[in-house]
């Protein structure tokens, strides 16, 4: 197991660092800068069904459903297709309105789980067609689903999924660009921006894997308090809710993610001097808006841990943390923003003495209900 590790104390450090690569391995062959194509196989042998479908069902569970929401934002903003996306264990018992004009995308890692299988056949059953995001391949999700995407994360192990959160939006970030060209909603120099600023993820993902000493500070100074609040909007919404889960998950420390607007419609009275919050303040996300959410929270005493784009000084002059982040596209920031948080609730998990890779009543495929 110690070879296996490759060095690290623990699966999900070794899977955490893994992360340059593996974004590179999902993108590799598929992203074709220099020629200013984007090319999968499952994606082009069903384009008609791609750009026929009124409206993409999103069908997941945790983190692979973070994953989902992050792909929302993409779809709409890039390729405007209508999107919603659902807990699997939810749509599956909704009696849910599908037609054959809805195209489904399933996510998950593991491609077992047994809600979002159940959802899949349901899909399939009322005639839509179904297309997979998995790591493994293989699994049962890859063979139930009509086409679809591995992520080539390579194997995952440590229960709290990382790597494959990241190559899951790298994978769905790709079929909306490539939806995006083939349906003109996207200019051709925004399209070649967003395939030069996705082929520089990697590095700075490793970047933002430097700043990990600093992050093991913060980690110290918070890891014995009982409540975290995780805040994000737009594009990283979903990430402080994966952030939260992560610390949830290994950590055993209760924490919530939610919109940074929504604060004021209830969280904001949790908040005093023993509250610590992680607001993702990227410079092109509703800065200003999640600046004076800042400013709120910082009136009511509580902490705040910034996740900034590198410079940035107004929010560095406001929280007690700042941890920067290179600079990106919007809707590429939630592939380098997740890294700190995946890192914090790392370290919290450690110094707490916890089973990092094995969290207590935890499976790493959930194949029953
Ligand atoms: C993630 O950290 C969790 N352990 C869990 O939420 C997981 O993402 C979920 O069970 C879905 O698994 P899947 O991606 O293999 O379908």
């Amino acid at each position: 197991e110690q070879i296996e590790k490759g060095g690290y104390d623990h699966f999900m450090l070794k899977e955490i660092y893994e992360q340059p690569r593996a974004i590179l391995d999902t993108f590799r062959g598929r992203l074709r800068t220099n020629e200013a194509i984007i090319k999968m196989s499952g994606v082009e042998d069903n384009m008609k069904k791609f750009l026929n479908a009124d409206r993409i069902i999103v069908v997941a569970c945790g983190t692979s459903w973070h994953a989902g929401l992050v792909s929302e934002y993409i779809f709409e903003d890039l390729a405007r297709i209508p999107v919603e996306v659902e807990y699997a264990s939810e749509f599956r018992y909704r009696n849910p309105v599908i037609t054959e004009k809805d195209l489904v995308i399933a996510i998950s890692q593991s491609g077992e789980t047994a809600d979002t299988l159940a959802a899949i056949k349901l899909a399939k059953s009322k005639g839509a067609f179904v297309f997979g995001v998995c790591n493994v391949v293989g699994s049962s999700i890859a063979r139930e689903t009509d086409a679809g995407a591995y992520t080539h994360a390579g194997p995952e192990i440590g229960v709290a999924s990382t790597k494959a959160f990241t190559t899951q939006i790298t994978v769905l970030t790709l079929i909306a660009l490539r939806l995006a060209r083939a349906k003109g909603t996207i200019s051709s120099s925004d399209y070649r921006h967003h395939l030069i600023e996705l082929e520089l993820i990697p590095s700075k993902v490793e970047k933002v894997l430097k700043s990990d000493d600093y992050v093991k500070t913060i980690a110290n100074i918070y890891k014995d308090v009982k409540n975290f609040l995780y805040l994000g909007r737009g594009y990283n919404f979903p990430v402080a809710l994966e952030g939260a889960l992560k610390l949830k998950e290994i950590s055993y420390i209760h924490a919530e993610g939610y919109p940074a607007a929504e604060m004021k419609h209830g969280p904001i009275a949790l908040i005093d001097e023993n509250m610590p919050i992680v607001v993702i303040a990227t410079k092109k996300g509703h800065y200003d808006k999640v600046v004076s959410n800042i400013q709120e929270i910082k009136s009511r005493k509580g902490k705040i841990i910034g996740i900034v784009t590198e410079g940035d000084q107004q929010v560095k002059e406001l929280a007690d943390h700042v941890i920067e982040v290179p600079e990106t596209l919007e809707s590429l920031s939630p592939l380098v923003t997740t890294i700190p948080l995946q890192l914090l609730s790392y370290h919290i998990a450690v110094m707490l003495n916890k089973n990092v890779d094995q969290p207590r009543n935890l499976a790493k495929s959930v194949t029953v209900e």
